[in-house]
């Protein structure tokens, strides 16, 4: 079951070229394609005539091609050309979706269309991906064969971190997640969540970190010009989440004792679309407050091996899980666990107006 009435990424602008790309959203085959005049369009993958796919035809001008009998597509679906015959059957439509363009991205709208006008589920916390004043943008878009429920729980579930992220994100210091108090504030040792309908804010603070999570240290070292950083730090962490699948990191790391404003940050951006029940599509991007360019190609390796590490035990994970929810099987809970059901509860909220709307 997907949520259908809200906003998903669908692709990265550049990946939208001469061709069209054939992508599947909710169990749906799309084709996205972009005309001569750079208009952006999203249409059902399956031609009228002989249900072919058009994402194996051509864009012709303002046009979609079918690649089979050459049949015409305008960007709202409806066939405005049948070659060798004047007349174009007037049943010769397909669905078209709604798209539009934010934060970097090109965003698709599967649901009611009547709803589509309404642009306020495209989280406003992913602003930092196109502020002029971040450095870097490091892409990332990687296929998993997982719902994107278990990578929602995954992002939410930093105790992980520790297990499987030891030499980047993961250190005792994670452990402070399942120190969980309802609250906005930075708490040293401590974690302070909030929700609303739709979303979920938590902090923690780890103060005068001898050890940790290296990954912060480096984010200090290479903001201070250095190899190494030996001595503490002082780490904060804000991670925000907005149904059903987008979550923000933005990490600050400073020399400990040193004010918030003199950290360094990190922000990364986390969106799942699901493709069907068991697979998903994973947008990632990286922005920092510090630096150049020039690190951008550690932090692309560092991204690649992270994803490498996540991307084998959730298709191994949903491999046990099978082809049903995880919790209709009555899986057992951890106290880390609690933010990760809030945010399913929500989404299963969600689901459930829509359904009955
Ligand atoms: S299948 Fe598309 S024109 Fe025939
Ligand atoms: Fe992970």
């Amino acid at each position: 079951m997907y949520i259908s009435n809200t906003w998903y990424i669908a692709a990265e602008p550049q990946e939208l070229g001469e061709r069209p790309l054939a992508r599947t959203f909710l169990g749906k085959p799309v084709v996205l394609f972009k005309t001569q005049s750079g208009r952006i369009a999203a249409l059902d993958d399956r031609c009228p005539h002989r249900f072919a796919p058009l994402s194996l035809g051509r864009v012709i001008g303002e046009h979609l091609r079918c690649g089979y009998h050459g049949a015409e597509f305008d960007c709202a679906g409806a066939c405005v050309a049948v070659p060798g015959q004047s007349i174009v059957p007037p049943k010769a439509k397909i669905t078209s979706y709604p798209l539009v363009q934010k934060h970097g991205y090109i965003w698709i709208w599967l649901g009611d269309p009547r709803e589509a006008a309404d642009h306020s589920t495209i989280p406003d916390f992913l602003y930092r991906s196109d502020h002029p004043g971040w450095d870097g943008g490091y892409g990332h878009f990687e296929s998993i064969r997982a719902n994107f429920n278990l990578i929602n729980d995954n992002l939410f579930d930093i105790t992980h971190a520790e297990y499987v992220h030891p030499e980047s994100f993961g250190g005792e210091e994670m452990r402070i997640y399942r120190n969980a108090k309802p609250g906005t504030e930075y708490v040293d040792g401590q974690m302070t969540w909030v929700s609303t309908e739709r979303g979920i804010v938590f902090r923690m603070r780890s103060l005068n970190m001898q050890s940790g999570g290296p990954f912060y240290r480096w984010m200090v070292a290479t903001s201070l010009g250095r190899d190494s950083y030996p001595d503490p730090i002082d780490l904060d962490m804000e991670v925000s989440w907005a149904a059903p699948s987008f979550t923000s990191f933005l990490l600050n790391s400073r020399p400990a004792g040193k004010p918030r404003e003199a950290g360094a940050e990190v922000c990364n951006m986390h969106a799942i679309t699901p493709e069907t029940e068991s697979s998903s599509h994973y947008f990632y991007r990286s922005v920092k407050n510090y630096g150049d360019s020039s690190l951008a190609a550690v932090f692309v390796a560092g991204v690649k091996a992270i994803f490498d590490q996540d991307k084998p035990l959730l298709e191994a994970q949903q491999g046990r899980v099978g082809a049903v929810d995880l919790f209709s099987q009555q899986p057992v809970s951890f106290g880390g666990d609690m933010l990760q059901q809030r945010a399913r509860k929500i989404n299963r909220t969600l689901l459930e107006r829509e359904n009955q709307g």
